[in-house]
């Protein structure tokens, strides 16, 4: 299969774009799968009421079949359509954040969505990105989504159209290029199904910004390392890992150059994943800085791009810097837990 871009990134003349997205929209109703960028990573599409069209995602990603997808949404409509019912807790965080990074976890309508799709489970994932072309998108095949990350399973998500082509050219129908994503880290994953509304994934809309309006959520996983959460299927399989064994080193950087050192007396390669203020600190083969302490965001935005910078060089393992837990650093931490298979070092 020839996989077909649509570069879209560059075009600020809506009419231009519109074409663009109405072919990709008519693939969609037919049956086929299609990357598109959110705000978070970029999201690998389908018709979700088509078992035919779902089954293309797992088969394209080589992801396993009980970790179930996320349905994208252009309009409440859609929610109403795919979820049995809404809980007021999760109207209100709707009216908040939506469009945004937050995906809720909802009681199904039965029949509206392919089993596929929610992997037996009796809830359906619904969010509503925050990114114009997704929302066209969505609009134009006026299908509901769902959309798992547009990487081969086990790689870091993708956050340029090239990450997504560099995993799956040829494997799916097409790509919309509409340039890096924003926020870099996947959707906060909010099971509002139960009595408690709990935090099932860290993300983008952090446990902070949930509390300032709602009071109270409880969180089903931490940082990666300890217990899973039963209810996200997607949370016990390791993620994001880059191709040389990644080891976070929780200590000032003297701690980490020491390890660097150590390994490279053995002959190894080493790389060092660390900040723009602090990449001058250190002497390894390969040193590759991820945004700046001053603010985490930019550590979630190039998180995902510079792991997988780490498997264009000959490194044979990599040191990570850690990052403080709280804001979007959980979600940073968390993606590096599961990077590093959950090997810490701590001083
Ligand atoms: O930001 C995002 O959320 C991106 C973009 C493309 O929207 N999507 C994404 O999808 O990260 P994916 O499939 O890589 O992750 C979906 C997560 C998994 O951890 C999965 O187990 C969980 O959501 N999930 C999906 N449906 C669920 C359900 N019914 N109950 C509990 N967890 C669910
Ligand atoms: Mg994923």
């Amino acid at each position: 299969m020839k996989t077909h871009v649509w570069v879209v990134d560059n075009i600020v003349d809506k009419r231009r774009i519109y074409p663009q997205i109405q072919e990709a929209a008519e693939w969609l109703r037919a049956g086929e799968v299609i990357a598109f960028p959110t705000e978070t990573v970029y999201g690998l599409g389908a018709d979700a009421s088509s078992t035919a069209a779902v089954e293309k995602i797992f088969a394209a990603k080589g992801r396993p079949s009980d970790n179930p997808l996320i349905v994208h949404v252009a309009s409440m409509a859609h929610v109403e359509a795919v979820a049995a019912s809404i809980p007021p807790v999760a109207k209100t965080l709707m009216e908040r954040f939506w469009p945004g990074p937050l995906t809720f976890v909802l009681p199904k309508r039965a029949g509206a969505v392919s089993e596929r799709v929610t992997a037996g489970l009796p809830t359906v994932a619904v969010r509503m990105p925050d990114h114009r072309l997704a929302l066209a998108l969505i609009e134009a095949s006026g299908l509901a989504l769902a959309a798992p990350s547009a990487n081969r399973s086990g790689r870091p998500s993708p956050t340029t159209a090239a990450h997504v082509l560099a995993d799956l050219n040829g494997r799916i129908a097409g790509v919309i290029d509409g340039g890096p994503t924003g926020i870099g880290v996947e959707s906060t994953v909010l099971d509002c199904s139960g009595e408690v509304p709990t935090i099932l994934r860290p993300g983008g809309v952090t446990k902070e910004m949930l509390c300032e309006v709602i009071g109270y959520v409880a969180e089903a996983v931490g940082t990666g390392n300890e217990q899973e959460a039963p209810k996200a299927p997607g949370m016990k399989y390791t993620h994001y890992a880059p191709k040389a064994p990644l080891w976070i080193a929780a200590g000032p950087p003297a701690f980490l150059q020491k390890l660097v050192d150590e390994r490279r007396a053995e002959g190894k390669k080493v790389g060092v994943l660390t900040t723009e203020e602090n990449r001058h600190l250190y002497a390894a083969d390969v040193v590759l800085a991820c945004g700046t302490r001053r603010e985490l965001a930019t550590v979630a935005q190039c998180l995902y791009d510079t792991l997988r910078q780490f498997d264009e060089t000959n490194v044979d393992l990599i040191y990570s810097e850690a990052f403080p837990e709280d804001g979007i650093g959980v979600a940073i931490m968390n993606r590096l837990h599961k990077a590093a298979g959950g090997r810490v070092i701590s001083e």
